[in-house]
Parts: structure tokens; C-alpha cells; sequence
């Protein structure tokens, strides 16, 4: 029989206030665009997309993650954007901090030495790293995105993440958590 397997990914999870600031925004990009919304508990920031990993690999991945030092910062989410390709609507931020372009670029490099980071698309490739919080799928704008007023987010950790995919959208479990100083 197959191995079992997990959806996993990397990311960064808004605490409470945070993501009942971004959810009160896409319910104002969702006004203009339909769509389906985020649940709140369920919005996030990814840092990198695992893929299908086999669960006798976890204590592999976790053994690869382990030496990964970051610092904390803060991001600042004040413009919505919209990717036709997908059809999302999403929070993002003026600029990539520095510490979390370090933290991204620090986890990719342990992830891939480890076999851990899939390429994607026809040439295979590990897409670029574009900080966003989704707020909407299968939306549509039918005019010009509301404005986000500034979300201060001060960042202090990183969580590892599996998701199930069902038809009442995914459900998301916390498998690890690591402090940024
Ligand atoms: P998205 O929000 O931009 O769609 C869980 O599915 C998370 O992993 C989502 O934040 C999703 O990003 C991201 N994700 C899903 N599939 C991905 C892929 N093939 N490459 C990169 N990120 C992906």
C-alpha cells in the first residue's frame, strides 16, 4: 500500500486582532468581488509550499528545519491586489522586510537541501516568493479594490502546517511552531 502522505507548508499565522483586521477587509473586497471568502482563523502568509510529503519523512523535516534562526519583525499589510491567473484577492505590504526575506530565503535553501521543496509548473520551478495573505478565491472584481487601511503585524514566530482539502474549503492543522528572536 502507498504511503500515507500530508499537504505541508511553511507560513506565518496573524493572531486574533490581526485576522479579524484582514477578515473585516475582505469583507470589503468581497463587496466588489465575489467570491469566497478566507475563513478568519484560516488566513495566512506562506513562506514555501511542500507539496505532498510522506509521513514517515516528519521527524526528517523537522530534524532539517531545527537549526533555522530568524528575527522577529514586523509587517505592515496595507494594499489588496488581485492575480488573474488564480483569481485571488490578496493583503499584501509595501516591501519585503528584510528579516523575512533572510527567514525565506533560510528555510528554502534547508527545504530543498533536504528534498523537501517540489518545483511547480512546466519548467519546474520553485516560483518566487511574493508575500500575500489570500483573501478571496474565484473572485472577480467588478471595479477597483477597496482601499486596506495600514494592519500592523508584529511577527514573532513561524508554523508548520498540514492541510486537508474538502469541498467546504481546507481545514488547516498546526504540526509545529518555532519563536522568531
Ligand atoms: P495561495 O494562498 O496563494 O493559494 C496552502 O494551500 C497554502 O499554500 C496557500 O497559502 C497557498 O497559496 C499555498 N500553495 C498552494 N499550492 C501552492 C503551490 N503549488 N506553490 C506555492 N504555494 C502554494
Amino acid at each position: 500500500m502507498a504511503e500515507a502522505t500530508r499537504r505541508l507548508f511553511l507560513a506565518l499565522w496573524p493572531g486574533e486582532a490581526v485576522a479579524e483586521r484582514l477578515f473585516a477587509v475582505s469583507a470589503d473586497a468581497w463587496r466588489v468581488c465575489g467570491g469566497r471568502r478566507m475563513r478568519r482563523e484560516t488566513l495566512h502568509l506562506t513562506l514555501a509550499f511542500l507539496g505532498e510529503v510522506a509521513e514517515g519523512r516528519l521527524p526528517e523535516l523537522r530534524a532539517a528545519l531545527a537549526p533555522v534562526r530568524g528575527e522577529a519583525f514586523r509587517l505592515t499589510i496595507d494594499r489588496l491586489g488581485y492575480w488573474p491567473h488564480n483569481r485571488i484577492v490578496w493583503g499584501g505590504c509595501p516591501a519585503t522586510p528584510p528579516a523575512l526575506a533572510r527567514l525565506v530565503a533560510d528555510l528554502r535553501a534547508v527545504l530543498a537541501a533536504a528534498g523537501f521543496l517540489p518545483g511547480t509548473g512546466a519548467a519546474g520551478l520553485v516560483p518566487p516568493f511574493v508575500p500575500h495573505l489570500t483573501l478571496l478565491r474565484k473572485a472577480a472584481p467588478a471595479a477597483a479594490l477597496p482601499d486596506c487601511p495600514p494592519i500592523d503585524w508584529p511577527v514573532a514566530e513561524w508554523v508548520l502546517v498540514a492541510s486537508a482539502l474538502s469541498s467546504a474549503g481546507p481545514a488547516y492543522t498546526r504540526l509545529g511552531v518555532w519563536p522568531l528572536e
